[in-house]
């Protein structure tokens, strides 16, 4: 079988890696892939909001199977126009990648549902959002409607930060839309959680924790992700149970009432206190760095479950996990995540050895060189009997590994690990 995934990220080398391993897949072509995807791979050039060029692409390299990354061309339609053109495809249609491409759709599908999430309000006017905040005398967390890449979320400290975020979203209109949810705040441990679907069943993966802060002891702004792990200790058998049973079969049963069985994966973003899961957001696709921990720990061949979600029959799919633990230390350009430095040389990569694996994010080649191209540049990424031996593995590669500018936090997994954190 010939596999296409379409993205350039972490998330889609580590996905290109573990497909490379099915003994089912003769070829993985990735469009537009990486530095690190075309060392296993076969790079296509192309936009992944092309919907057509992508569809020619499959045609002209006799793609079987199209597994898609990132959400904007979920929410831009890209499945729905694979699978029209007789394209098996991994992943939401348009309708099901609402969930993550509209807050407002999604809050009211987890009312619909009964699941557990903060108490919200949407406001299409203003001036009415702006009353409301500052009559609430409390803080509250403001959200862009539309898809925002993670930037369209303000957890307000106090009224003028959240009116502020109002005028950001609603009248200077920074992400496109003038909808805004207002949300209560919650607090606790933050964790993700992804299953896929394939309309009917579902699999389960393992829980896996994000670090969204650039800096170290989760300081400084939000970023798409410095580092993940997995298993994360908050996440109990209990606290799985109530996931599973409070979050995502009500989810899934509510779409399929409604007569739109959600097929591809479901990443639940969950605050937990003290044992209770609440919902912070719902995503239609693999969690970037969540991908390359799961993918690290993932026995076997990763094909049966992308390829039956897609054909509506995940039947017999098991998920087996061969290494108990695994971390991800992302690394950085200097500025991210605002204005970045790009075209910096990385050297060092050889050194993962056998001790990691460095997945790539945004980086190219510039003739025998890899160079920086985007934010987050790589995931470097080990397995290990415990949280320690694998954050002791992955730094060992990281810090051998440099770029001009280059930054990562020190503490991945500070939740779960006894060591104190790292020096360099
Ligand atoms: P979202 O894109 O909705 O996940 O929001 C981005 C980030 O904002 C989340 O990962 C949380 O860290 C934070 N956040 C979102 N909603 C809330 C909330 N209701 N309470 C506290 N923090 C939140
Ligand atoms: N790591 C968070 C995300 O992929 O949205």
């Amino acid at each position: 079988m010939k596999v296409l995934v379409v993205g350039s990220g972490a998330r889609e080398h580590a996905l290109t890696w573990k497909l490379r391993r099915s003994p089912s897949v003769k070829q993985v072509f990735c469009l537009p892939g990486n530095a690190g995807t075309r060392a296993i791979a076969t790079n296509l050039p192309g936009n992944v909001n092309d919907l057509d060029g992508v569809l020619q692409a499959v045609k002209a390299n006799g793609v079987d199977f199209v597994v898609v990354g990132p959400e904007e061309p979920l929410v831009n339609g890209l499945v729905d126009w694979l699978r029209e053109a007789g394209v098996l495809a991994f992943g939401p249609d348009r309708q099901g990648a609402q969930l993550e491409g509209s807050k407002s759709f999604s809050k009211e599908l987890m009312a619909e549902a009964g699941v557990p999430t903060a108490a919200f309000k949407v406001f299409e006017d203003a001036e009415q959002a702006e009353a409301y905040v500052r009559g609430a005398g409390r803080p509250l967390v403001v959200k862009a409607d539309g898809l925002a890449a993670g930037k369209g979320v303000v957890v307000a400290k106090d009224a003028d930060e959240a009116v502020q975020a109002i005028d950001l979203i609603m009248r200077k209109k920074a992400f496109g839309g003038t909808k805004v949810v207002i949300e209560e705040t919650l607090r606790g441990q933050e964790v993700s959680y992804h299953v896929v679907s394939d309309g009917e069943r579902y699999v389960a993966l393992a829980p896996a924790q994000d670090h969204k802060r650039v800096g170290d002891g989760d300081q400084g702004p939000n970023t798409g992700g410095m580092g993940a792990y997995s298993p994360p200790p908050v996440v109990t058998a209990e606290v799985e149970q109530k996931i599973l049973s409070k979050v995502i079969e009500p989810t899934l049963n509510t779409l399929k009432k409604r007569g739109t069985p959600f097929r591809g994966t479901l990443f639940v973003g969950l605050m937990i206190e003290d044992g209770e899961p609440s919902v912070l957001e719902f995503n239609t696709r693999f969690g970037d760095p969540e991908t390359e921990v799961l993918m690290a720990r993932w026995d076997g061949d990763i094909l049966p479950l992308l390829l039956g979600s897609a054909k509506g029959d995940l039947s017999g799919v098991e998920t087996k996990w061969a290494a108990p633990c695994a971390l991800c230390v992302v690394m950085a350009s200097g500025g991210y995540p605002g204005a970045y430095d790009k075209d910096k040389r990385i050297q060092g990569l050889e050194r993962a050895g056998a001790e990691a694996v460095v997945f790539h994010a945004g980086t190219r080649m510039e003739g025998k060189d890899v160079v920086t191209s985007g934010g987050r540049v790589l995931a470097v990424t080990a397995t290990g009997h415990s949280i320690d031996e694998a954050a002791a593995r992955a730094y060992a590669v990281a810090n051998q590994i440099h770029f001009e500018g280059a930054q990562y936090r020190r503490d991945i997994g500070h939740h779960a690990r006894s060591a104190a954190p790292r020096s360099k």
